[in-house]
């Protein structure tokens, strides 16, 4: 009866009726059980688990057309939200934007609290008209470049998948049944040499490890006292020096020695009180300093690779020197809370090292502990946790 009546109301109407006959009959249906209950929440668990890889292409969209550097600097007052047909205006090379697409995008990341949303809606005629405006939220304040603390866009840029790493995901299941490195199985090189003949993906990762070293140091020189008793440190695998220029800013008696490799330095800014220095960590570390830190370093390489490294620390230091390692700590059980940080980080790490690094991964402490007692430190210690990352230390005596 109410479906004769063809105006906007009357629809309404009719589907409202339908709707509470609907209602009534699911009520009258047979409950389903526990069993088939749980079955079906474990298969959609499975398939949202397998599209999990949309917000980090969502966020890599974002990042890659700078839409937080956008809305940080043309969103007007009072609101400080534009549309996405708004935000498209600003986006270099949008020679035929598609506003719906960047919407879908901002939609599926607002629901990840890394925009917020204003909706407007309007009626024209018998159409309702929906406009959707976007704006920055704590989460991608962080992705904007000038952000006052250092943004993290280029970690982002870097750890979402491109091209670079999706070719290596396609090995993961081979790196599984032959026991090699997804990443030289595409490239046939580490992702250290591959960086040697491919300068751009060279600098995206220094600054990818820039933003991840900008994200954690607050944390380190708030906890940890070590650097007060240090004369003269050197950070090996220091990248561009951003941790040692930091360092130094908060513990100014310090002397500070950067190294890395020969064209990672070459081109490393330049930093009050750290000299630059190129070498090969494998081949020697030189003598001269006091303490030696090393941050994310010993998850890039295998056991046997790391005691050559922490070998070649304890011939460069002094009777009393110690080794500063800054890395994860993986825990003995797994543990079952996935949405706590700190174990998606340890486990998504972890995971990442697989695919980047010759056998590189997130150790256990006693893994830790094992190898810097057999490289001839006397004393390892778990010095304090950051977050997911910890300070060890070894001492030479
Ligand atoms: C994961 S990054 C860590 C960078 C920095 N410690 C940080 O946490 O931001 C590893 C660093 O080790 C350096 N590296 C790789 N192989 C090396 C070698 N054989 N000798 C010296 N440094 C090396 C890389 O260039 C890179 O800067």
């Amino acid at each position: 009866m109410a479906s004769t009546t063809m105006n906007g109301a009357g629809r309404a109407l009719s589907s409202t009726v339908t709707h509470t006959k609907a209602a009534e009959e699911t009520a009258r249906a047979p409950e389903v059980n526990e069993e088939a209950m749980q079955d079906m929440h474990a298969k959609l668990a499975m398939m949202l688990m397998s599209a999990c890889w949309t917000p980090a292409a969502a966020l890599r969209v974002v990042v890659e057309l700078n839409i937080p550097h956008i809305l940080a600097t043309q969103a007007p007052a009072p609101k400080y939200v534009m549309t996405s047909e708004e935000i498209l205006k600003h986006v270099a090379g949008a020679s035929k934007p598609n506003a719906r697409n960047l919407e879908r995008t901002m939609r599926l990341l607002t629901c990840k609290s890394v925009f917020s949303e204003v909706v407007e809606c309007s009626a024209k005629g018998e159409m309702q008209m929906v406009v959707r405006r976007y704006g920055l939220t704590p989460l991608s304040r962080v992705l904007v470049p000038e952000h006052s603390t250092g943004s993290v866009a280029n970690f982002v840029k870097f750890a979402t998948v491109g091209p670079v790493y999706g070719k290596a995901l396609e090995h993961l299941s081979e790196s599984v049944l032959l026991g090699e490195d997804a990443f030289e199985l595409a490239y046939g090189m580490n992702e250290f040499e591959y960086m040697h003949s491919h300068p751009e993906h060279l600098s995206l990762f220094q600054a990818a490890m820039t933003d991840h070293a900008n994200q954690m140091l607050p944390l380190l020189l708030a906890k940890y006292q070590g650097f007060k008793t240090v004369r003269k440190l050197m950070d090996v695998g220091g990248g561009e020096g951003t941790i040692l220029a930091r360092i130094l800013a908060r513990h100014p008696h310090v002397q500070g020695v950067n190294f890395d490799l020969p064209e990672v330095v070459a081109t490393a800014p330049r930093h009050r009180g750290v000299e630059h220095m190129g070498g090969n960590m494998f081949h020697k570390i030189p003598s001269g300093c006091d303490a030696i830190f090393m941050k994310s370093i010993m998850h890039d390489w295998n056991d046997e690779d790391c005691l050559k490294i922490l070998q070649n620390c304890y011939k460069a230091l002094p009777v009393g020197g110690k080794v500063i390692i800054v890395d994860a700590i993986v825990p003995l059980e797994t543990p079952k809370d996935s949405e706590a940080l700190e174990n998606v980080g340890i486990f998504a790490s972890d995971f990442v090292m697989q695919v980047h690094c010759p056998d590189g991964r997130e150790r256990h402490q006693n893994e830790f502990q094992h190898l810097v007692l057999a490289a001839g430190f006397s004393h390892f210690q778990v010095v304090v946790q950051l977050d997911y990352m910890f300070v060890m230390e070894g001492i030479k005596q």
